[in-house]
């Protein structure tokens, strides 16, 4: 029983026990006297003690009966347990260290009371008892000495009252010191020798490495020339000691620093480096070496070092150097870096406005920035066919083949110019336009005008964007502008087409036609034919294209011959009938012209002189032009005095309208050829005579 605690009142309590017995049922057929009894029948008990109650009774069912107490119960009496106590502690025990050990035992009343007793050897330990109901637990740490080596025991021993419990145990004791490794040198500069020894005590037999020593006892030893790689090499010493059967074993290591000059790979400081324009990043050289190296890059040409983060901007891309330094030496690299970044269009490179000169095989230039070099589609949009693809000038990053060759239809476009940072998009308009061209159809190679037409040139167009402006000139010379067409203007023509894409030239030739005029109609012989005389009459008319020369006789001349081409008439043999009024006409495409002659056929003593012309001309055009060329005759209606006539050799006009006597030199002899454009040839009023002689 665990003493009182000091400073404790020592207090005795009274217990009072009531005993029932009335459940155990007092039989009244009982043979002996049945009895119950409680001892002690006064109990004292020390404050925070314990005390027993022996409740007996001669019941045939004891266990049906039991102590009746106000106060707590705790636990039954068992005597200690048969059992010896249980010893967990390891078999093998190395000098110097520590071990636990434990002692236990159950079935302990009270448990409080009861009293360890543990040593290893003649060693004795304190160990902490821990009590847990009636179970008991000693708990030691257990340091053999060195000269408990060898076989020894544990030994517990477990007392209550005076009964007791003990158990034991073989210990063997050993001592196994660390092996040791060593280099000799913990760090050493790069080809030097290393020596590493790994050594034990006997009888530990030491491994270095995995390469075991000759004998037990013996150290192993290793030679190396350190190099940048034997940096943090580790090495391992195991040692193996037999303990009792079993194998025990401890090892060492160590590591080896190599010193070296800082080297620059190409894993932790790339010769290459790619940034993205807008992000950050920083120069990331490392340099290996021992002892640690410091790095500085330096942009090429500059003097401040990069360091720390950036702001990516284009102006970071270019070539820097880098040089790391230790205690051992120093090493540099030059290190590319390369600024990335989406495209961006440039109106100088990629103009928003592109004409397309037909037949030029010009490609449409749309240099697009950006890194890496952007892809660079155009397709029609608006205007233009859909999906159709403007051919690109190299360099040509679009990736289909132009579905049209070199002719871009006009319309706009968009571009869309796309890298792996991202795509923009321009519209362009294309316009298609052409140098000038002329052809047959827009600038004929002959032309006709017509004198007295208004003069406007030669009619010469040109196709071509823009509209061409067309001149023509005279070949020779200057062509003089007239308001009207004149035969002189009929020649070669230099017809010249320009627009800002270049120049067409076209010879033109320019025939000027008219209208006819008779320019001669003259009698022969001139002065009138006797008849039975032979006369011709010859028409020559100006016209173009050439005229056709028909005649009108007087109603009864008969066997009058003409020429092949109608321009000479002819009659042999004349009689009276042949004398009269002939009228020439000349006609072509642009009109007619007529004069009339009147020939006499007189006898020697008598002639009769008719005058007047009859202008017949019809127009076949209304024209102004030819007014020009029609002379008036003043006096062409009307009698003539013959007598007068034959004295002085003219007529007379008799109504003496306009006086204009003897008005053309033409009419010689009496022939008189007038022409007129206004009046057709009816209505005249002549008085003509013929006489025979
Ligand atoms: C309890 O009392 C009975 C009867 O008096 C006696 O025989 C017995 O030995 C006692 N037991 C103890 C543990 O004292
Ligand atoms: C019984 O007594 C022991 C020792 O005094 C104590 O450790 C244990 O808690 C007690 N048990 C009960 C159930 O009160
Ligand atoms: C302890 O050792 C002794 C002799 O050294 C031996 O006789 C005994 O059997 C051993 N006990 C155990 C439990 O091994
Ligand atoms: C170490 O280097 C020396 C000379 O540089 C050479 O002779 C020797 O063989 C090297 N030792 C080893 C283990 O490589
Ligand atoms: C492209 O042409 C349009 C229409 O002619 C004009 O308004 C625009 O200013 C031009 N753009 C450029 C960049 O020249
Ligand atoms: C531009 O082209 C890229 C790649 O083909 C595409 O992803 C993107 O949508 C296109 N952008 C436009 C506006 O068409
Ligand atoms: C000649 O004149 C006649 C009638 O006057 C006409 O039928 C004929 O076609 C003319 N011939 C030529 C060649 O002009
Ligand atoms: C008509 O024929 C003659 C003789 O062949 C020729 O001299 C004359 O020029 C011709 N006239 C016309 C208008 O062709
Ligand atoms: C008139 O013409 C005819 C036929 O051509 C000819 O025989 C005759 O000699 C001519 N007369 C004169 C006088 O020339």
């Amino acid at each position: 029983m665990p003493g009182p605690l000091p400073g404790l009142l020592r207090a005795l309590l009274g217990l009072w026990v009531a005993l029932g017995l009335g459940l155990i049922g007092l039989s009244a057929v009982a043979q002996e006297p049945l009895w119950a009894d409680l001892q002690p029948r006064v109990a004292l008990v020390e404050r925070g003690g314990s005390l027993w109650l022996n409740c007996s009774t001669n019941c045939p069912r004891p266990e049906r009966g039991g102590l009746e107490t106000s106060l707590r119960r705790n636990g039954t009496q068992r005597a200690l347990s048969p059992e010896p106590p249980r010893l967990a502690a390891p078999r093998l025990l190395e000098v110097g260290s520590e071990s636990p050990v434990s002692c236990s035992l159950d079935g302990l009343f009270p448990a409080s009371e009861a009293r360890v007793y543990l040593a290893l050897g003649a060693q004795r330990l304190h160990p902490d008892i821990i009590l847990e109901g009636d179970a008991l637990r000693a708990a030691a740490t257990a340091t053999a000495s060195a000269e408990q080596e060898g076989a020894t025991q544990l030994a517990c021993s477990v007392t209550l009252g005076r009964e007791s419990r003990e158990t034991w145990e073989n210990v063997t004791v050993y001592s196994f010191p660390a092996p040791l490794l060593t280099l000799s040198a913990p760090s050493v500069p790069e080809g030097e020798t290393v020596t590493v020894t790994c050594a034990a005590g006997a009888p530990a037999l030491v491994t270095l490495d995995g390469v075991p020593a000759a004998a037990p006892g013996q150290p192993v030893q290793l030679q190396l020339n350190a190099t940048a790689n034997d940096d943090r090499r580790s090495f391992f010493c195991d040692a193996a000691l037999e303990v009792d059967g079993e194998v025990l074993s401890k090892k060492e290591s160590t590591e080896l620093r190599v010193l070296y000059a800082p080297a620059l790979d190409s894993v932790s400081c790339p010769e290459r480096i790619t940034w993205l324009e807008g992000t950050e990043a920083s120069l990331s050289c490392v340099a290996h070496g021992v002892p640690p190296p410091t790095v500085s890059c330096v942009r090429s040409g500059a003097a401040e070092v990069i360091e720390g983060l950036l702001h990516v901007a284009r102006e970071h891309a270019g070539t820097y150097r880098c040089e790391a330094t230790n205690s051992r030496g120093s090493a540099a690299k030059t290190v590319a870096i390369t600024v990335e970044y989406g495209p961006s269009f440039e109106e100088l490179s990629c103009p928003s406005n592109w004409t397309w000169v037909e037949g030029s095989g010009r490609l449409f230039s749309c240099e697009v920035d950006g890194k890496p070099q952007p892809r660079v589609e155009c397709v029609g949009s608006t205007g233009t066919t859909e999906r159709v693809l403007l051919p690109l000038a190299p360099p040509d990053l679009s990736p289909r083949a132009p579905s049209i060759p070199s002719e871009p239809a006009s319309g706009i476009y968009t571009c869309n110019a796309t890298n792996q940072h991202g795509s923009m998009v321009k519209m362009v308009a294309v316009s298609v336009e052409s140098p000038p061209k002329m052809d047959e159809s827009t600038c004929p190679s002959h032309q006709t005008w017509l004198e007295g037409a208004k003069a406007v040139g030669p009619a010469c167009a040109a196709l071509g964007r823009p509209s061409p402006q067309v001149s023509c000139s005279r070949e020779g010379g200057p062509w003089p502008q007239r308001i009207h067409v004149s035969r002189q203007d009929a020649g070669t023509y230099l017809c010249l087409a320009t627009n800002a894409h270049g120049t067409d030239t076209r010879i033109v030739t320019v025939g000027v036609e008219y209208r006819p005029v008779v320019a001669e109609l003259a009698a022969s012989p001139p002065g009138g034919v006797r008849p039975g005389g032979n006369f011709t009459l010859t028409c020559r008319a100006e016209a173009w294209p050439p005229a056709q020369i028909s005649w009108r006789a007087p109603p009864g001349a008969l066997n009058i011959g003409l020429s092949g081409n109608n321009s000479t008439l002819s009659v042999a043999g004349a009689l009276g009938s042949h004398g009269g009024e002939y009228e020439c006409a000349a006609t072509n495409a642009h009109g007619r012209h007529a004069l009339r002659i009147t020939v006499r056929v007189t006898g020697p003593w008598l002639w009769v002189a008719v005058g007047g012309a009859v202008g017949g001309a019809a127009l076949l055009a209304a024209g102004a032009g030819l007014a020009f060329y029609v002379q008036s005759t003043a006096c062409k209606k009307g009698e003539y005095n013959v007598q007068e006539a034959e004295s002085s050799g003219e007529a007379v006009c008799l109504n003496g309208a306009g006086g204009g006597t003897g008005g053309n030199d033409s009419a010689q002899g009496g022939t008189e050829p007038d022409g007129t454009a206004e009046t057709p040839a009816g209505g005249e009023v002549f008085s003509i005579q013929l006489t025979s002689a």
